[in-house]
């Protein structure tokens, strides 16, 4: 593996994407995208508001062709939005391009972690628990997976760090 590669981090929402995507950029030096920021910036409108306009499958257009857009870059951190690898053409781009880390954690943290804000995701106005056991087997198909749910961001993103440099030699 080349060290230019993107290292893109993923998993559901709550699990720390964001967060720990920007510990690892700072501590490698390496610019920072997260890809929600990114189709926000470039489609002029908010995540909420995509998806009421142009709904669900609407959003994941733009998504598709965003990962396909990153996937062609290197040298970046890349905190995906949370159903971005769960299609499998996505996952598949980003696994041959990238160093992909899956990060999970417990429902029980999760629904801590997102209390806060819930209107910024439309997609935990529903049964935001049974998308997660749905997408289960998706995410569990990533070969690195990191449990966030009782370790802080900086130990996680130091232990991305390290595995990474053992994945470039
Ligand atoms: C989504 C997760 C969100 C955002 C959109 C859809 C999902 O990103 O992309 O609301 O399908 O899981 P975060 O995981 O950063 O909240």
């Amino acid at each position: 593996m080349t060290n230019d590669r993107n290292i893109v981090i993923t998993g559901f929402m709550g699990t720390g994407k964001s967060t720990i995507g920007r510990l690892v950029a700072e501590r490698l030096q390496r610019p920072y995208l997260d890809t929600d920021a990114e189709i926000v910036s470039r489609v002029g409108m908010s995540i909420p508001e995509i998806f009421a306009r142009q709904g669900e499958a609407g959003f994941r257009h733009i998504e598709r062709r965003m990962c396909r857009f990153l996937a062609s870059q290197g040298g970046y951190v890349i905190s995906t939005g949370g159903g971005m690898l769960v299609d499998e053409g996505n996952r598949d781009v980003m696994l041959a391009s990238g160093f992909v880390v899956c990060l999970t954690a417990s429902p029980e943290v999760i629904a801590k972690r997102l209390l806060g804000d819930p209107e910024d995701r439309p997609l935990l106005q529903g049964d935001w628990r049974g998308l997660l056991e749905k997408r289960r087997p998706a995410y569990e198909s990533i070969p690195v997976q990191i449990d966030t749910s009782t370790r802080t961001p900086d130990e996680i993103a130091e232990e991305i760090v390290s595995l990474w440099q053992a994945a470039s030699v």
